[in-house]
């Protein structure tokens, strides 16, 4: 073993004991310790990957996203993965690349896409921030998904796409929605941000439509820190999502530089209008941002999809054994349904109080967060509620009642696999404790 190499391996034994005593499982005090919604989940494993990248010193995306890259993509089973800075930035990314200029069947300002009212943000925004109109269809009780029915009245001769996230990992009507996009021809965006490792019917979710995004941040199924894809079995639409990514230059080298580019002739593309060459790397064939990630997210994230089977077992036997001690409470909450098509990677366990119940969402997610066990809202809820949106051009396809009464009664709590038996009693037991008084 070369010196440098001893010496890189001493650096890793210590941040493995560096993690052994400052990381490793703490003990859970009821009440004391806060049983969070999401988190983390990680071994010295991830944090050796990162130290070990920061001793490479390559900052930007290198061997570790590279890496990245293909080990998610056997996973997922497809062709191209485009990591990026965020879940936001993915979804940015890949409906930008719908407009370039290298598809004939590009879309145009003013074109519509269809997109639930009830959705995190940055789905939506994409649409709006390239001169796209959002149309809103609303949502169902019970999977939180689009509703399909409400798909065919959404179009119009503008429509071109369709973008949704399967709400909190459970998959949308697959059935109905590829049926609808082959009819009407429009493009698919599926937002798996929440949803890694869902199937429908087998197959997992993301691989339906043209393009899928992926957000890495913390409470994701895996996490880097910050960061998201894109992926599609698309390789015309990769490439070009990779030159938008990349602050739209039109060079596909990639990770690997050839003196005279990956496309033996770097050095001898044309512009017209100025005399001679210029460097393929320098030529912008799209309007693009910088969303690329840097070599230790990657190498944080590649640790992490090792463990991801284990991730997704875990989700989904924290759920279950949350469902069955709520179920009880029927009364008062709506819980969440599936498809029987559907095998669930659940990001989070969703409900809904009622309206009827004797008491507002408030008073229950207060009263649990008092308790230590952390809550979220599901998003946006009708985002046309939401202050930023007032001055938007849309449309709307129904009232939108059902994302109004996901705004007045959803919420959701942690399913994820830092969970463990006594937090999730621990829980049903808070639960227990509210219901009591009712
Ligand atoms: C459905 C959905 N889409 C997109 C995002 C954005 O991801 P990010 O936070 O990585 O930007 C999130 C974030 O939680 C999300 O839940």
């Amino acid at each position: 073993m070369s010196d440098q190499e001893t010496l890189r391996q001493s650096i890793l034994a210590q941040v493995a004991e560096f993690y052994r005593q400052n990381h490793a499982e703490k003990p859970f005090v009821p009440g004391e310790t806060a049983v969070s919604y999401a988190g983390r989940v990680f071994d010295a494993t991830e944090m050796q990957n990162m130290v070990s990248a920061v001793l490479d010193f390559w900052l930007t995306a290198g061997p570790y996203a590279q890496q990245f890259e293909e080990k998610l993509g056997r996973f997922l089973g497809v062709r191209e993965v485009i990591p990026t800075n965020s879940g936001s930035s993915a979804n940015l990314l890949a409906i930008t690349t719908l407009r370039s200029m290298k598809l004939e069947n590009r879309l145009l300002p003013g074109d519509e896409v269809i997109v639930p009212a009830a959705s995190f943000p940055t789905t939506v925004n994409p649409i709006i921030q390239n001169q796209l109109t959002p149309v809103f269809v609303d949502s169902r009780l019970g999977d939180l998904n689009l509703d399909p029915g409400q798909l065919e009245t959404a179009v119009s001769p503008r429509t071109r796409a369709l973008i949704f996230a399967h709400t909190l990992g459970n998959p949308a009507d697959m059935d109905a929605v590829m049926a609808f996009v082959r009819k009407h021809n429009l493009f698919l965006i599926e937002d798996t941000c929440d949803a890694l490792g869902s199937r429908w019917d087998g197959q997992l979710v993301g691989t339906f439509g043209d393009m899928a995004t992926l957000s890495f941040f913390p409470a994701h199924h895996i996490t880097m820190g910050e960061g998201g894809a894109v992926y599609t079995n698309r390789p015309r639409l990769a490439k070009i999502a990779r030159a938008v990514r990349d602050w739209g230059r039109d060079c596909w080298c990639g990770y690997e530089y050839p003196t005279n580019g990956k496309c033996g002739i770097r050095f001898e593309r044309e512009i017209p209008g100025i005399p001679g060459y210029y460097d393929h790397r320098y030529y912008y064939s799209e309007i693009g941002y910088n969303l690329k990630i840097t070599d230790p997210q990657a190498a944080m994230g590649l640790a992490q999809i090792d463990k991801l089977p284990g991730f997704i077992a875990a989700r989904k036997r924290n759920f279950a054994y949350l469902y069955a001690g709520l179920k009880q409470y029927e009364e008062f909450l709506i819980l969440p349904n599936w498809h029987a098509k559907a095998d669930v990677s659940w990001f989070a366990f969703p409900m809904l109080v009622r309206d009827e119940a004797p008491f507002m969402r408030h008073d229950l997610t207060r009263f649990l967060e008092q308790h230590k066990v952390q809550t979220r809202l599901i998003f946006a809820g009708n985002i046309l509620r939401q202050p930023a949106y007032q001055e938007i051009t849309y449309r709307q396809v129904s009232d939108l009642a059902v994302a109004d009464q996901i705004m007045r009664g959803a919420f959701f709590i942690g399913v994820y696999p830092g969970l463990d038996t006594p937090r999730l009693d621990y829980v049903l037991d808070t639960f227990a404790r509210f219901f009591q008084q009712f």
